[in-house]
């Protein structure tokens, strides 16, 4: 429903708003093949839509998503990890059998107690360890390039995005290799579960991947606690200890679970629409090659672009007024991240790669306010350092004719393959 033609008496599906709610559907057909020309014509015509369908209130315009995620008082982050369709008794069960007891610790709390993790996290979490990870990140990246150089072609995901971030967390983590698949399948079965709109038989399957992963992330605490080591968990652990704030053991197994999903299905999704966006353009490889110092700024723009989390959830604690539309107290607001991050209010020729633009308006790709992403640094590091390596070594990359698909879901986009041609022998 449009909320200026609620308030104005008239149907409030008329002008097309009704289809603009439909088309808003992340699971409908013209979503799925660009979400950015839908949210262009919802904020066109509003700032405010409810979806009876998903369940939620629709949020459009870069300042009223800004203001919503910075603004504790008024809403709640409770909702992140809701999942969109309920757990039935059985997964439930399953899952409590399998020892999944996450508490709310950073994305899904609120303060006081979100702060009191934060700053606890954010100590261990810090400059230093960033930049000890810089090394590993160019190793990681050369390795894997080295895998695939002779080839005529790749699948750019399965070559590089979808390994790299994750074994760069396990770095931090002091985490093993060998524990890759568990770690990136129970990331997967995590989105299924609370963005999906998984079957009983998939809920089921997915639930038994989380409760693996879950209870690796236990396993984790509970050897740093006995063996403090150089890496992040133990870190934490030593910064706490004499300290009644600290988090407790349950906290710490869930903030493993909460960065070793967090810090990885993201930064994939996110080097995909890098690599996508450097070669999608005539030329722009070839400046970026021979003008490293556009790399930063070309990381930035991707990031508003194209968000691997393209949106958001908040609930509402009270009854607000967003934009002359009264949205109840209780209600579920998803923001359109991408939507704010093109809105043409902000920002010049909002849809193309300028490389100029000032940052006067940040992108809300990672969110904003005291839930801003903590691995923020990482991810552009990451997005820098793996682009660099490869304008390094591939004078001309090119992408092939294909149709890109995506992963039907509420918060998170990127694509599933990106074929990338090497062009080897110039
Ligand atoms: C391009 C990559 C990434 C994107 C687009 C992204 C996006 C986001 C977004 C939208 C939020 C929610 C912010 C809010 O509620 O206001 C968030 C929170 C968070 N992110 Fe990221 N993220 C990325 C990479 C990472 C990495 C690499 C890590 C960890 C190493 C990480 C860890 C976290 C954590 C722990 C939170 C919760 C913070 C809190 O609630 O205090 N993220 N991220």
């Amino acid at each position: 429903m449009h909320a200026d033609a609620q308030d104005q008496g008239r149907c409030p599906f008329a002008h097309g708003s009704e289809e603009v709610v439909d088309q808003l559907d992340p699971f409908g057909a013209p979503y799925l093949a660009d979400p950015y020309a839908v949210f262009a014509r919802a904020r066109a015509e509003g700032r405010v839509f409810h979806s009876e369908e998903l369940g939620h209130w629709i949020l459009t315009r870069h300042e009223d998503i800004k203001a919503v995620l910075r603004d504790t008082k008024r809403y709640s982050a409770d909702i992140a990890n809701q999942p969109l369709v309920p757990f039935s008794d059985e997964v439930r069960k399953q899952l409590a059998d399998l020892g999944f007891r996450p508490r709310r610790v950073l994305v899904d709390n609120d303060p006081p107690n979100h702060l009191r993790i934060r700053r606890h996290v954010n100590k261990a979490f810090n400059a230093r360890r960033l930049r000890l990870l810089e090394p590993d990140i160019r190793e990681l990246a050369e390795q894997h390039i080295d895998t695939f150089a002779d080839q005529d072609e790749i699948d750019f995901v399965a070559a590089l995005a979808w390994p790299l971030p994750a074994l760069v967390i396990f770095r931090l983590f002091g985490v093993p290799a060998d524990r890759l698949e568990i770690i990136k399948d129970g990331s997967r079965d995590r989105v299924t579960l609370t963005d999906a709109r998984p079957t009983p038989d998939e809920q089921r399957r997915a639930a038994q991947g989380l409760g693996a992963f879950f209870a690796y992330c236990r396993e984790i605490v509970a050897d740093r606690t006995e063996n403090l080591a150089d890496d992040f968990p133990s870190d934490l652990i030593r910064s706490g200890q004499g300290d009644e704030t600290a988090p407790d053991f349950d906290e710490l197994v869930t903030i493993m679970y909460s960065i070793l999903f967090a810090g990885h299905e993201t930064t994939t999704g996110f080097l995909t629409h890098l690599l996508r966006r450097c070669l999608a353009q005539p030329d722009l490889w070839q400046r970026l090659r021979e003008n490293r110092e556009l790399v930063p700024a070309m990381v930035e723009e991707v990031l508003r672009l194209d968000p691997p989390v393209i949106n958001w959830r908040r609930r509402a604690k009270e009854e607000v007024t967003i934009g002359g539309t009264v949205i109840p107290a209780d209600a579920s607001l998803l923001l359109l991240l991408g939507s704010a991050n093109h809105d043409e209010s902000v920002y010049d020729h909002p849809d193309e790669v300028d490389l100029g633009r000032e940052a006067a308006q940040p992108h809300l790709s990672f969110g904003a306010g005291p839930h801003m992403c903590l691995g923020a640094p990482l991810a552009r590091l990451e997005g820098q350092l793996v682009l660099e390596a490869l304008l390094d070594r591939f004078p001309r990359l090119s992408l092939p004719e294909q149709e890109l698909r995506f992963r039907a879901n509420l918060r998170f986009r990127s694509p599933e393959r990106l074929l990338v041609q090497l062009h080897q022998g110039g």
